[in-house]
């Protein structure tokens, strides 16, 4: 049964209960790898997400420019996503911006649905929660609202926050910032493929295309952590992710074969490697498995701001001087739009065999 309207996380989890209805439960099978996010956070064994300093990435030292270069490569080849820190952008904007997104979600639900979206009528930007999109109505343990924030002439700025004054002023500088930052980045990695600085770039659309999408997401307090998930197992379909958060752990990697809790890194910001750029790279960067752990004593918000290519205009696939008679390509060619439907595709089948099993 597909359900077509989800309650709004915030109103369950304030309404007293101790118990989480049914659709939030995970699959057993999956239950036995959730643990307490604290107790993981804390864990210092094992591999642990890379944290790139960029302070010297335009370093007039070739050797201190390379070796900054190369560590973010490396970053993007064996994890997919790693900590930033010396990214540029001002503590205090990013403060301001996170200010503004929890001072938004601080509303009452009355107020915040004034910004609702319409998922079936196609209006997807605004405030929302998942829709069960599949046979088992799994849900998931988050409200967010969700918004394109660049390019500046594709924004819809009267569905924008109204409450706080700042949201749109310090948002629209993060967006500014961060579209350089990507910039900067995909520079990075094309030299790293062998190609020329501005080719990735170009090949997701450019400064015109290239869309940053960005979604807060906010985990209430969850009874029975144990059996949710803030966010089910999933890649990025973006070029690059980029997160801030408020502090409070939930981000999970899948790296070799395990769970593995990202840190809380004052004045960082995390950025993922999406399918996109995985597909474009024909597998030299990854797009790394992760998800979101709730708990039930503090509340979660992250800031993740998806850069995304265009829908149709651009069929991707692993790009000519990234395959080889010893590497053949990875990956079919594939509009961003039909990505998603693969992978929405995929999804279904799994949960029907599921089912079946
Ligand atoms: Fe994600």
């Amino acid at each position: 049964m597909v359900t077509s309207v989800a309650p709004r996380v915030e109103s369950l989890a304030s309404s007293g209960i101790q118990a989480i209805p049914k659709e939030y439960v995970r699959p057993q099978e999956e239950l036995a790898s959730i643990g307490n996010i604290f107790d993981e956070e804390k864990k210092d064994e094992g591999p642990q997400v890379p944290t790139i300093d960029l302070k010297e990435i335009d370093s007039e030292d070739p050797v201190v420019r390379e070796k900054c270069r190369e560590e973010l490569k490396n970053a993007a080849t064996d994890w997919g996503v790693m900590h930033l820190v010396n990214h540029g952008i001002p503590d205090e904007l990013i403060e301001r911006v996170k200010k503004a997104g929890e001072t938004f979600f601080e509303l009452p639900l009355e107020e915040k649905e004034k910004y609702a979206n319409d998922q079936a009528a196609g209006k997807i930007q605004g405030y929302g929660s998942k829709l069960a999109n599949n046979a088992s109505g799994q849900l998931e343990w988050e409200d967010y609202f969700f918004h394109l924030i660049f390019p500046e002439e594709k924004r819809d700025l009267s569905i924008w926050p109204k409450t706080p004054a700042d949201y749109t002023v310090a948002t629209s500088e993060y967006a500014r910032l961060l579209r350089s930052l990507a910039t900067k980045i995909m520079s990075v990695l094309s030299i790293g493929l062998g190609l020329e600085e501005g080719r990735l770039e170009k090949e997701v659309g450019g400064i015109e295309e290239l869309l940053l999408q960005m979604k807060i997401n906010y985990y209430p307090k969850c009874p029975q952590p144990e059996l949710a998930l803030g966010v089910e197992a999933h890649t990025d379909i973006s070029a690059l992710t980029f997160i801030l958060h408020n502090m409070v752990p939930g981000l999970q990697l899948f790296y070799e074969g395990k769970w593995v809790t990202a840190k809380c890194v004052p004045n960082s910001i995390i950025m993922h490697i999406g399918d996109t750029i995985e597909i474009l790279s024909n597998g030299k960067y990854k797009s790394i498995l992760h998800r979101g752990l709730v708990n039930k004593e503090k509340v979660r918000i992250s800031w993740a701001v998806f850069c995304e290519p265009p829908k149709e205009k651009i069929v991707l696939k692993p790009l000519p001087e990234t395959v080889s008679e010893t590497e053949p390509p990875l990956f079919p060619p594939r509009t961003f739009q039909q990505h998603i439907q693969h992978k929405l595709f995929r999804k279904a089948q799994q949960s029907l065999l599921s089912k079946e099993g």
